[in-house]
């Protein structure tokens, strides 16, 4: 099964590897990380999706990017994968802060550029907008490095519509990457993913078994264990099946830091939900 990503005319698997957990407190060694990725490439897995900030603190930036460069460099795949990466956040102390700034984007995209090994980079995603900064400002400076072709393709991630049509004004935005899975379906309710999908824009659904710690409570759901017996798999693989069933535009990026869990939801691109079943996923709104 595969997505198009954007209008790009690359098509990628439509699962991708969210490679967070991989390089956040709590994360596997070395050798288990490359298990991951190995797996799922091994099952045809072609998308992978990362950031300068999947990493402990601002000490330990780029962890993620350089971890994944070094895994395809030893398994002779880094021209065939394409790897996504974001900025526009930094780590201080291990939070989370918001940094639009262009400078910033610049200093951000530099670093990419040499943890991840590369010339260009496929699809650099502003990781937020930060309101201190403004949305065209960051996306300007990212435009000007896509003309220095340090970048090949722009995405947006945490936008809404309003601020998607403003970036669309600019720029030729290939992706959106917002929070959303079965039980958090507010991007379907307000009409984002129908937007993106009449204007060919790549859905990124990020957290999507729940997130980093939320996956516990999608595992336990009633529904999803009842539905997830009768076609014999996962509440997992489920609740990513039923993100594919709802549009062509839609690349799910489950995170994984045990090869079991990639390998298990890569699984739901084999299941074909029936109709009824998916509205009684969708009334889970
Ligand atoms: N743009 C943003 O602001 C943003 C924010 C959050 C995440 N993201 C991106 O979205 C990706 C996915 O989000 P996430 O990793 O936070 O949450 P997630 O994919 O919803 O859940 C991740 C956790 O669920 C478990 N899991 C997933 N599939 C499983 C399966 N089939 N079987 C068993 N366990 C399974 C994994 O456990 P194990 O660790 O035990 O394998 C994994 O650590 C991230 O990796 C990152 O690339 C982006």
């Amino acid at each position: 099964m595969r997505c198009q990503l954007g209008t790009t005319g690359i098509e990628v698997t439509a699962i991708g590897l969210g490679a967070m957990p991989l390089s956040l407190a709590g994360r596997p060694d070395e050798e288990q990380a490359f298990q991951v990725i190995k797996t799922f490439l091994d099952h045809g897995g072609n998308f992978i999706d990362t950031a300068n900030v999947y990493c402990l603190d601002d000490s330990d930036l780029g962890h993620n990017e350089r971890l994944i460069a070094k895994v395809l460099k030893r398994l002779g795949k880094s021209a065939e994968v394409i790897v996504a990466t974001k900025g526009g956040l930094k780590r201080p102390r291990g939070d989370w802060i918001v940094d639009g700034r262009p400078e910033f984007l610049r200093q951000s995209v530099e670093q990419s550029l040499k943890a991840l090994d590369t010339d260009c980079i496929t699809l650099y995603q502003l990781h937020a907008v930060d309101p201190k900064v403004g949305l065209e400002a960051s996306l300007d400076a990212l435009i000007d490095l896509q003309g220095e072709g340090k970048i090949r393709y722009l995405g947006l991630s945490n936008v809404n519509q309003s601020q998607l049509e403003r970036a669309l004004e600019k720029a030729a935005v290939v992706s959106v990457q917002n929070r959303c899975n079965v039980l958090e379906q507010w991007d379907f309710q307000s009409g984002l993913v129908a937007f993106c999908q009449k204007h060919q824009i790549t859905y990124i659904p990020h957290s999507p078994v729940g997130g980093h710690h939320g996956h516990k409570r999608l595992k336990a759901h009633p529904l999803l264990n009842q539905l997830a017996s009768r076609y014999r798999t996962s509440p997992y693989a489920l609740a990513l099946a039923w993100l594919l069933a709802k549009g062509e535009y839609i690349l799910p990026i489950p995170g994984a830091s045990k090869p079991s869990s990639i390998e298990d939801s890569l699984k739901a691109m084999e299941i074909r939900l029936a109709p009824e079943d998916i509205a009684a996923l969708d009334a889970l709104a």
